[in-house]
């Protein structure tokens, strides 16, 4: 998608606005918030032409707390996503490529029955019990990044992302899986050009991205395949998730190989960005409010609170979708059924009918809900160990490097519209 270069200050929203045009200006990606304030008060429900035509040609734009919350939690909308007009067989399946032959099988694209099915078996997986088992792993992964900061070269030269958010996400889930730590750098690769198809209401991809988006997810499925054959043999060599997924049972249905490989993917693609990006916008966050950063480094028993705030503030995910099954209303509006209404979450984040003084970071706000995670039957499945992350990783922080400070330069965030995080954080340690 072309930068439009148009800022806040100077757009105007009229019947022919584009807003995923706009939000992908320089100035927009590194504070879109203006720009949602602006459409929040001309128009909540918001209606625009699809710019890709992607799933439907309409699209409504919702960004208003309350509303979203409401579309999110309506059983009229679901995901209407079946990717197709047809029906997928057995004969013809095995001739998809490996994306669609895995959108089959991702719950986020799915809608109940099949949705309800998947879904029971992640819950299990991912029960509050299994995360907090995590704990003292995420825990040690954390201490020995900072061990490795302190006596490294990172220890003069330090990057956030590279040194610690991003190594923190991608060990946890190679601890989670019981995979190789060295693989998970192929891995990232992989998932990171998979991860684009989940922008695919908002951007459109030139054939040479195409390929390389399908190259990644034939070769990202094959290398979780063989791990899933593997565990299927031996159940009894092993401790990890894909063990657990291959032996739940559900009555008397249980996954299959082809679901659970397919799954992994999706888990590895959530897994490996949001979190990095949760624990690098909240850092961020709290460099840039020292009042805030201070009460935290004092009291580190606020850290729950104040993930949720950071959640709120600046979160990794900036939108979710949902497909109208009936006619409905929304904020006033009605929507007629087979419509795809993107929820700007980010907007309703910073929604003032909601949040008092939306644009403040503060850490003791009481009884915040972000919207980040999504909600309703997609509610995010990793949400759990996703805090777990945050919490664990922000405060060991804060503990080892406490004079940590911003360089005197602009930061920004990578140009992607859905998941919302900075390109990098280079930050003296003062140690
Ligand atoms: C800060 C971190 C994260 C954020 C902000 C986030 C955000 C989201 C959002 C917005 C959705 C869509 C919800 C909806 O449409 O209502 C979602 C779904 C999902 N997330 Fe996350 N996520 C995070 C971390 C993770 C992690 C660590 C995992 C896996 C271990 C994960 C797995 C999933 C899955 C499987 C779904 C699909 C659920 C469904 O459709 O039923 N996410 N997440």
């Amino acid at each position: 998608m072309k930068n439009s270069g148009e800022t806040a200050k100077n757009i105007v929203i009229n019947e022919d606005f584009n807003l995923f045009k706009v939000l992908s200006s320089p100035e927009n990606i590194d504070n879109p918030y203006p720009v949602y304030q602006k459409l929040r008060e001309y128009d909540p429900v918001f209606y625009m032409k699809s710019p890709t035509g992607f799933l439907s040609e309409d699209l409504w734009i919702v960004t208003r707390y309350d509303n979203i919350s409401s579309v999110l939690n309506n059983k009229k909308f679901g995901r209407g996503n079946r990717f197709g007009k047809t029906k997928i067989t057995a004969q013809n399946y095995s001739k998809l490529n490996a994306l669609t032959q895995m959108r089959q099988h991702w719950v986020n694209f799915l809608d109940p029955p099949e949705h309800t099915r998947i879904r029971t078996f992640l819950n299990k997986a991912f029960s509050v019990k299994f995360v907090s088992n995590l704990k003292p792993n995420v825990k040690s992964i954390a201490d020995y990044l900072i061990d490795k900061i302190r006596t490294g070269p990172a220890k003069n030269d330090f990057e956030l992302i590279r040194d610690f958010s991003y190594p923190l996400a991608t060990l946890t889930v190679a601890e989670m899986y019981g995979t190789p730590k060295e693989d998970r750098e192929i891995i990232d690769k992989w998932a990171s050009q998979v991860v684009r198809t989940l922008d695919v209401v908002t951007n459109q991809y030139t054939q040479e991205d195409l390929q390389l988006i399908y190259k990644s997810a034939e070769e990202i499925k094959d290398y979780f395949r063989k791990i899933v054959e593997e565990r299927a043999a031996n159940p009894e060599k092993y401790d990890d998730l894909i063990t657990k997924l291959l032996l739940l049972r559900d009555n008397d249905d249980m996954l299959s190989i082809e679901e659970i490989t397919s799954t992994l993917v999706l888990l590895t693609m959530d897994a490996h960005e949001a979190p990095k990006n949760l624990i690098t916008n909240g850092i961020y966050a709290l460099l840039r409010n020292p009042d805030q950063l201070d009460k935290l480094k004092n009291n580190p028993g606020l850290i729950e609170g104040a993930v949720d705030e950071f959640l709120r503030y600046d979160s990794p995910a900036q939108f979710t979708g949902r497909r109208t099954n009936e006619d409905e209303i929304v904020g006033g509006k009605e929507i007629k059924k087979g419509i795809q209404i993107i929820c700007m979450l980010g907007a309703g984040n910073r929604d003032p009918a909601k949040f008092e003084n939306p644009d403040k970071l503060d850490i003791e706000r009481k009884n915040v809900i972000p919207l980040s995670f999504g909600g309703g039957i997609h509610y995010c499945a990793g949400a759990g160990l996703a805090r777990l992350e945050a919490e664990t990783g922000i405060n060991s922080l804060l503990e080892n490097f406490p004079r940590m400070k911003l360089k005197d330069k602009k930061y920004h965030y990578h140009a992607s519209l859905h998941s919302r995080g900075l390109e990098s954080l280079e930050l003296n340690l003062n140690i």
